[in-house]
């Protein structure tokens, strides 16, 4: 595996692959890799000939009093877990090359509407921020298919929307939420739980599975079922932010008559802010 910090050595580096013939994948990441990230490299790993993985933490998609400063970078151990994955490239820019003015002066590609709700509503600025740095990576790397989180099921369905309407090149491709034991979807913001936090952490998926449960049993009343999944948060300790019952496609609010059905839920527990959602099964519709 290769690491490399510029723009100009990827150029040079994929052009030599891409005359082969080989088809390119990417993985965009933040670093500080779990299974979730690596996962993603995984899958990558079998439908392309050449994986590239890259790791920024992005400046543009945190806000003013966000965790940008401390949140973790742990390179060395990333270049590890990377190569033990079969990697071939690891781009790992830094702030000023891929943004030599300055962010504040930087291009911005904006998806409106689905970028100001959910995540969008207490974070204004940040799917702009993410948007505008995976367009420069697709441009950057140009590959043939970039591989995401369902995770992040928000950030999925804007980058998706990007490309269609910027016609960016390759394919996106999402990959399943990888999880603890427990039930907590893996995130490298799992590190700032205290081990009390740690212990709270998993119902927020519960409460999401608890929701499903009710919908794969026909239950329609979206109102009071998001109003259970909230105060369940809140009895366990969370300050939620929301508990969201949606049209897994459009992400606007789900009606009745919707046969594809996704609940997404973000809530803080202590400063930590961690995100969620489970796609409800549509073969289960009444
Ligand atoms: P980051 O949070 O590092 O996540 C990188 C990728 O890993 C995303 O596609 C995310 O959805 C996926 N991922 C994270 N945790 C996961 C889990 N438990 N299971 C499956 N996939 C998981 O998302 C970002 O970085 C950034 O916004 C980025 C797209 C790189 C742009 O800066």
């Amino acid at each position: 595996m290769k690491t490399i910090h510029t723009i100009r050595r990827s150029t040079e580096i994929l052009a030599d692959v891409r005359e082969r013939g080989a088809k390119i994948a990417l993985v965009p990441t933040m670093g500080n890799l779990h299974e979730g990230h690596l996962s993603l490299v995984r899958h990558a790993r079998t439908i392309a000939d050449y994986v590239v993985a890259s790791i920024f933490v992005n400046p543009l998609q945190f806000g003013p009093n966000e965790d940008l400063d401390s949140y973790p970078r742990t390179l060395a151990a990333d270049t590890e877990a990377l190569l033990a994955e079969n990697t071939d490239l690891l781009f790992a820019p830094s702030a000023k090359e891929m943004y030599p003015a300055g962010t504040g002066s930087q291009t911005e590609v904006k998806v409106p509407g689905i970028s100001a709700i959910l995540c969008g509503e207490s974070r204004p600025t940040h799917f702009a921020g993410v948007t505008t740095v995976v367009c420069k990576l697709l441009n950057i790397i140009r590959p043939d298919v970039s591989v995401f989180g369902l995770k992040d099921f928000q950030q999925l369905t804007i980058i998706r929307m990007m490309v269609d309407d910027l016609l960016l090149p390759g394919e996106i491709v999402g990959c399943p939420i990888v999880r603890e034991p427990t039930g907590l979807a893996m995130s490298s913001r799992n590190n700032y739980l205290d081990k009390k936090e740690s212990n709270i952490a998993p119902k927020l998926n519960q409460s999401i599975r608890d929701a499903r449960s009710a919908l794969e049993s026909g239950d329609r009343n979206f109102a009071e079922i998001e109003k259970e999944g909230t105060s369940a948060l809140e009895k366990a300790g969370f300050v939620p932010d929301y508990f969201s019952i949606r049209n897994a496609r459009t992400l606007e609010t789900a009606i009745v008559n919707d046969n594809e059905l996704i609940i997404l839920a973000a809530a803080y527990l202590g400063k930590t802010r961690l995100i969620d959602n489970l796609q409800v099964d549509p073969s289960t519709n009444p």
